[in-house]
């Protein structure tokens, strides 16, 4: 049995987001399963071979409707039209995939549309600079904002900075890229900031750890007793210029305008059930967003995870099999703006969530697979690790507190569950950018991403034994 050192995952929750503090926690050889339960498992080798093969002889017809589906609606923000004809397109090709239970369920979704935006820098020189809008920015006034430039390394410089070198001016936060989670903080919470100085605007070098002059969006909130301020996403390139243009003393004044608008509207969540052929009631659950930024495709984020999801109860359907459980794929709306799909199915389902066995999801890339990062108490994680040897060389394991980006609100409340590990050194390279496009994909890749999340989710749904919480 292998000894390996696994990693606790302390989640500064910021959507999507994984900030790292790592604790040994379990060790394998800890595991001790029931012989019959380990027999059990491996007696499933042969259908997960199956699957995988059906999945693979499928692969050019589903990377072809994943692709289809990318191009024909390309992003799909929360609250916009779009978004539910991209929905739509999804109940309907379930449907003509032989799969008929599939409901969608009502969520109030927030709807933020970027209007124009522009920003130019005015002293010492003139220069365009590429700035993309962070989700519920508001926008500049109508005349714009025209004010000096302060560059920030990062929040402890602003807090150590007298407020009247602040105020009335547009922060710009240099923030090196260390990893998502920690650097997501200043797109989160960069404009809070800036505004409790009296800044009247703020921008924030992409979260990104590569660009070539890409902006990157994404979420943000205000603090309640602040001033809204408009908040944008600048380049690296441009945020070194500036940076080195205020170190050698220059004065730096750019010109932003920003609009935008903010309203409320009804979304869905889309429920994709195999019916199980005994415990109906429980659930194993196996998703992804289909909601996306407004720039890009969202191929990557969350067109891939999402399409991948939805495709393991049709293809388990199409084979004919019938898990103990009932497989659920969920095809979340609005992520983007603060997991307020997910949010609502818990709240909708709260007295049911001792029904959900399992809950997996899928939104950090469909690159090569490498196996699963998973959630839940030794003895469950034992179990997986136990399904995984199923996969080799797809068996690589991770343990974190919480995992995916909806279902680690399950995940507080104590259901375990697992998120696809991948290859995917490369994603935030294109995350939230123009970049999120069909070419960041890859077809053997994503099929074989599909492949073993549909075999993994059959034996889980399948097994005797429920996963257990303890
Ligand atoms: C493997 O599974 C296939 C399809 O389910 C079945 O036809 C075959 O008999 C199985 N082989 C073994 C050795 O169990
Ligand atoms: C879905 O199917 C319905 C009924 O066949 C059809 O009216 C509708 O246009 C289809 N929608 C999409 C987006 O394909
Ligand atoms: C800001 O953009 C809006 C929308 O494009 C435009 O109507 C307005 O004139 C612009 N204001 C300035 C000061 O550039
Ligand atoms: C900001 O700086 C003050 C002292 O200048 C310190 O007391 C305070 O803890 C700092 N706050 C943060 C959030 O770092
Ligand atoms: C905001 O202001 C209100 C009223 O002054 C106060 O009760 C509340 O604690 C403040 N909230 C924060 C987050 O500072
Ligand atoms: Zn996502």
């Amino acid at each position: 049995m292998t000894t390996l050192l696994f990693t606790i995952v302390i989640v500064t929750q910021y959507y999507n987001v994984y900030s790292y503090m790592t604790i040994n926690k379990y060790d394998l050889s800890d595991c001790v399963l029931n012989p019959k339960l380990v027999q059990e498992i491996a007696s499933y080798k042969n259908i997960t071979k199956t699957i995988m093969n059906e999945v693979v002889n499928n692969g050019d017809t589903f990377y072809n409707e994943y692709a289809n589906f990318i191009d024909k609606f390309g992003a799909r923000p929360a609250g916009s039209v779009v978004l539910e004809e991209a929905i739509d397109h999804m109940i309907n090709l379930t449907r003509s995939n032989g799969l008929e239970t599939v409901t969608t369920e009502d969520v109030m979704s927030p709807h933020w549309v970027r209007g124009s935006e522009t920003a130019t820098m005015i002293k010492p020189r003139i220069k365009p600079i590429a700035i993309l809008g962070l989700g519920s920015s508001v926008s500049t006034p109508s005349g714009g904002i025209t004010a000096e430039v302060i560059v920030m390394r990062n929040f402890n410089e602003l807090n150590e900075t007298i407020e009247s070198n602040v105020k009335g001016k547009i922060v710009v936060f240099d923030a090196h890229y260390t990893s998502y989670g920690e650097t997501v903080a200043y797109r989160v919470e960069g404009a809070t900031k800036a505004a409790e100085k009296g800044a009247v605007a703020s921008l924030i070098r992409s979260v990104t750890p590569f660009s070539l002059y890409t902006t990157h969006t994404g979420s943000q909130e205000y603090g309640s007793n602040v001033t809204k301020i408009p908040t944008a996403a600048i380049t690296h390139e441009d945020a070194d210029l500036l940076r080195r243009l205020q170190d050698r003393g220059a004065t730096i004044v750019m010109s932003i305008n920003m609009t935008s608008t903010l309203d409320y509207k009804t979304s869905r969540n889309t429920l994709i059930d195999l019916k199980g052929c005994e415990d109906r009631e429980k659930l194993v659950i196996v998703s992804g967003h289909i909601d996306s930024w407004d720039v890009g495709q969202g191929a990557m984020d969350d067109g891939g995870g999402m399409f991948i999801s939805w495709y393991v109860p049709v293809i388990i359907h199409k084979l004919k099999l019938k898990p103990r459980r009932t497989l659920r794929a969920i095809l979340w709306t609005s992520e983007e703006p603060g997991l307020v799909g997910a949010i609502e199915y818990l709240n909708r389902h709260m007295n049911e969530l001792n029904n959900i066995n399992f809950i997996m999801e899928s939104d950090e890339g469909t690159f090569e697979p490498l196996g699963l990062d998973v959630s839940g108490s030794q003895n469950a994680v034992c179990i997986v690790a136990e399904v995984l040897k199923l996969f080799k060389p797809i068996d690589k394991l991770k343990v974190s507190s919480t995992v995916g980006s909806d279902i680690t609100i399950f995940n507080s409340k104590g259901v375990p569950g697992a998120s696809l590990l991948n290859k995917n050194e490369r994603y935030f390279w294109y995350h939230h950018s123009n970049a999120d496009t069909m070419d960041v994909q890859n077809k053997n890749d994503v099929v074989q991403c599909a492949a073993f999340l549909a075999a993994f989710s059959y034996v889980i749904s399948d097994l005797t034994e429920d996963i257990p919480r303890y």
